[in-house]
């Protein structure tokens, strides 16, 4: 089996949905539920014994060591993050604790499990760190686009602390030779997208009346990728990459903010027009800059074509296609996720997933 951390949260729940759809490989999924979290996303599988869900924290080396020592898994996938620039901005002191020392104190007690493992088990563990483009800092308009190999230069606490865990996780592997894969991706979308990020934020304002917010003048570019292609990609690293290696996913889709925004804006206009019969668009708001904006990121993601063989199926017209009818015709998890409703699903579905008592530390 496998050990997935952060997988209550928007790209964790499509990557062990994902996982349990293609193979019947069992998945302990470690997540601490923050705000992020939504066990809602992973409804479709109460009552799978393939799925083992753990409520706890990567920075709680005593319950990852138990659970390393009960599952004996053959590989660790790491999403679990504090993962929003804004909210980073106003408050960093969880983006240290989670994404610095939560990374270090799991990369800790995984050390300690490999290291007693046999020599063939040890070989062929894995632990792979999911991390982002933003490390790289921001390019310039006619700039290459982002390789493996450009330097770190991160400009938000949030992409700071993802470049410290980045750091991290390189060293583990330098230093004590646990086999590390690390993936850095450009911006995901798609469905379970919690609507405080730019897309899933624009359809539920736009659908809800309310102003749809551009910071600056829009014209940032971001690159973007459909998340089951993000997830198809990570699949392929844990089954080929090779230890010490990093490897940029992205979607050959560099878009500046306001045009993402007004083609959301025509595919609703098409979809599910206002009653009436204006367009979207007229909602627009221009409203003051995120501090420290990034202009432009862009992955360069030829090294994994050319030696993993993996390339995104979506193009960002099919992909966003997609993900605005998720929306539209899953109104239930919107108004869950923005009323708050979705964090009683802790109480309703934890029977299903509580770990044992042994677990956590009471048996
Ligand atoms: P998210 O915020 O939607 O989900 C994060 C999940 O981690 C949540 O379920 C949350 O409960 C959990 N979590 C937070 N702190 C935890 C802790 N201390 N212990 C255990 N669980 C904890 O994030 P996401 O967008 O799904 O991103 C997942 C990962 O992918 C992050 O590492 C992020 O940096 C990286 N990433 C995201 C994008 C993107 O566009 N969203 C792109 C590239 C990389
Ligand atoms: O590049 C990968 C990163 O993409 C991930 O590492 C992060 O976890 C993820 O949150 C995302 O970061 P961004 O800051 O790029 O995503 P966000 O959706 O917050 O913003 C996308 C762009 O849209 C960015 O240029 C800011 C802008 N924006 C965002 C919001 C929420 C707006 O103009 N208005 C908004 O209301």
């Amino acid at each position: 089996m496998i050990l997935v951390t952060g997988g209550a949260g928007f790209i964790g729940s499509n990557f062990v949905l994902d996982w349990l759809a293609a193979g019947d490989e069992a998945v302990v999924n470690l997540d601490a539920l923050t705000y992020a979290g939504n066990l809602e996303n992973l409804a479709s599988l109460r009552g799978d014994a393939r799925h083992i869900f753990v409520h706890g924290d990567i920075g709680d080396g005593e319950l990852i060591e138990r659970l390393l020592r009960q599952y004996q898994p053959r590989a660790i996938v790491n999403f679990a993050a504090e993962s929003h620039v804004d909210r980073s901005i106003h408050g960093p002191e969880d983006f240290i604790q989670t994404n610095i020392v939560g990374t270090f104190r799991l990369l800790e007690a995984v050390r300690a499990y490999w290291g007693g493992l046999g020599a063939g088990e040890k070989a062929a563990f894995r632990f792979l760190h999911v991390s982002t483009d933003e490390v790289y800092g921001s390019l310039a308009k006619d700039d290459p686009a982002f390789s493996e190999n450009h330097r770190y230069e991160p400009n938000s606490p949030y992409s700071a602390s993802k470049a410290a865990s980045d750091h991290l996780a390189r060293a583990y592997h330098h230093t004590y030779g646990l086999p590390v894969l690390t993936t850095n991706c450009s911006n995901n979308y798609g469905p379970y997208h919690f609507p405080e990020k730019l897309i899933p934020l624009i359809i539920h304002n736009a659908l809800a009346g309310k102003p749809l917010p551009i910071y600056g003048d829009g014209q940032q570019i971001r690159d973007w990728l459909y998340v089951a292609d993000h997830c198809a990609a990570i699949r392929r690293v844990l089954a080929a990459g090779q230890p010490g290696e990093t490897y940029n996913i992205g979607g050959w889709n560099e878009k500046p903010n306001l045009e993402v925004v007004h083609t959301l804006c025509a595919m609703l206009d098409e979809l599910s027009p206002r009653a009436d019969g204006r367009s979207y668009r007229e909602q627009i708001v221009f409203v003051t800059d995120r501090p420290g904006h990034d202009r432009r990121y862009a992955i360069d993601a030829g090294k994994i074509e050319r030696e993993l063989g993996w390339k995104p199926a979506e193009t960002f017209e099919s992909g966003i296609r997609k993900t605005v009818r998720w929306y539209l015709d899953h109104p239930d998890w919107v108004a869950n996720v923005t009323s708050g409703a979705y964090r009683e699903w802790v109480g309703k579905q934890y029977d299903n997933f509580v770990p044992s008592p042994r677990l956590r530390g009471e048996g």
